[in-house]
């Protein structure tokens, strides 16, 4: 039976507890007609993983291979012609069900069930081998390695819904702001913006983490911890573009009341607010 890592129950409250891991053997996957099977080659962490150690995450599960987001090869395929065309392939997987394309949410009325560590999908990264619809595969893109591919998923469709899809900002010249910029999410999110010709700014609580933003792309920073934060920004903005035309932010409390100034009056206010709500999902 294929390995798997998982966390094992012990006693201790939320925040104090650390899980230990344990390796667990899972049945060997035979595919269903649409299924196929994959030999991940690379596993990579999201900070929910910690979290899910900590139980500090919802619905955590025990015995569950961990982990969201994976790249591998696929191995064996169910007979449906859509399942046999991603036979050798080396693919990324779809950190979750339920959520395939639609703008305003989950399509399945029991909600997106995220994959690894959870009670709501019995499906994980950290392991030898993964049986999934092949509807929620996609090709890994051939410029990167596994352990860049296996990064992907999780963060990147998080900040590629926020920043392109729902903000829709993603334009030449407009002014975004990223806050967090240390965060998984809002590295994502800065590489999507700058690429799309937005002028990007961005928050964080480490001056090297500011300095290597703007390595990335980022046209300033300021630092969070700072009290004057929201000035120092207003006054990096160009002369012809004194406001923001967009927030993506997965931090909460202070940026929202602060930033909501400055905002462009109109829609971006309701794209803040939803950005909010998309990355507390
Ligand atoms: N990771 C994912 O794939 C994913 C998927 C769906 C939703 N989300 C949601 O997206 C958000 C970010 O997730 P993440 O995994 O990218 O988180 P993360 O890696 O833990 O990053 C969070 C960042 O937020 C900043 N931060 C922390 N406390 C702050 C405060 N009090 N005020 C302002 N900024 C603060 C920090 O930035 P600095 O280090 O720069 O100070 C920190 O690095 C979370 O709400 C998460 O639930 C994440």
């Amino acid at each position: 039976m294929p390995p798997a890592i998982a966390i094992r129950k012990v006693e201790g409250k939320p925040g104090s507890v650390y899980y230990p891991l344990e390796t667990i053997d899972v049945p060997t996957p035979t595919p269903g007609p649409n299924d196929v099977v994959i030999r991940l080659a690379a596993a990579a962490l999201n900070h929910r993983d910690l979290f899910i150690r900590q139980h500090l995450y919802p619905a955590i599960g025990f015995g569950v291979p961990l982990l969201a987001d994976g790249a591998g090869v696929v191995i064996a395929a169910g007979t449906n012609p859509a399942a046999q065309a991603w036979l050798g392939a080396r693919v990324v997987v779809n950190p979750g069900s339920g959520w395939a394309d639609a703008l305003d949410g989950p399509e399945s009325p029991t909600g997106y069930a995220i994959m690894g560590g959870t009670k709501t999908n019995p499906r994980g990264t950290l392991a030898e081998l993964m049986c999934i619809d092949a509807g929620e595969v996609e090709a890994a893109p051939a410029g990167l390695s596994d352990a860049e591919a296996a990064a992907l998923p999780l963060a990147g469709l998080t900040a590629w819904r926020a920043t392109v899809v729902k903000t829709g900002n993603a334009v030449p010249g407009r002014n975004i702001l990223v806050t967090g910029i240390g965060g998984g999410v809002a590295i994502m999110a800065l590489l999507f913006a700058a690429a799309a010709g937005c002028r990007v700014y961005v928050t964080s609580s480490s001056e090297e983490k500011l300095a290597r933003a703007k390595e990335l792309g980022a046209a300033g920073g300021v630092n969070y911890k700072d009290k004057d934060w929201d000035k120092k920004l207003l006054a990096m903005l160009p002369s012809d573009r004194k406001y923001l035309d967009a927030i993506v932010d997965g931090a909460g409390g202070d940026v929202v009341f602060r930033g909501m100034k400055m905002l462009k009056v109109g829609s971006q206010l309701l794209a803040l607010l939803k950005e909010v709500s998309l990355m507390s999902r």
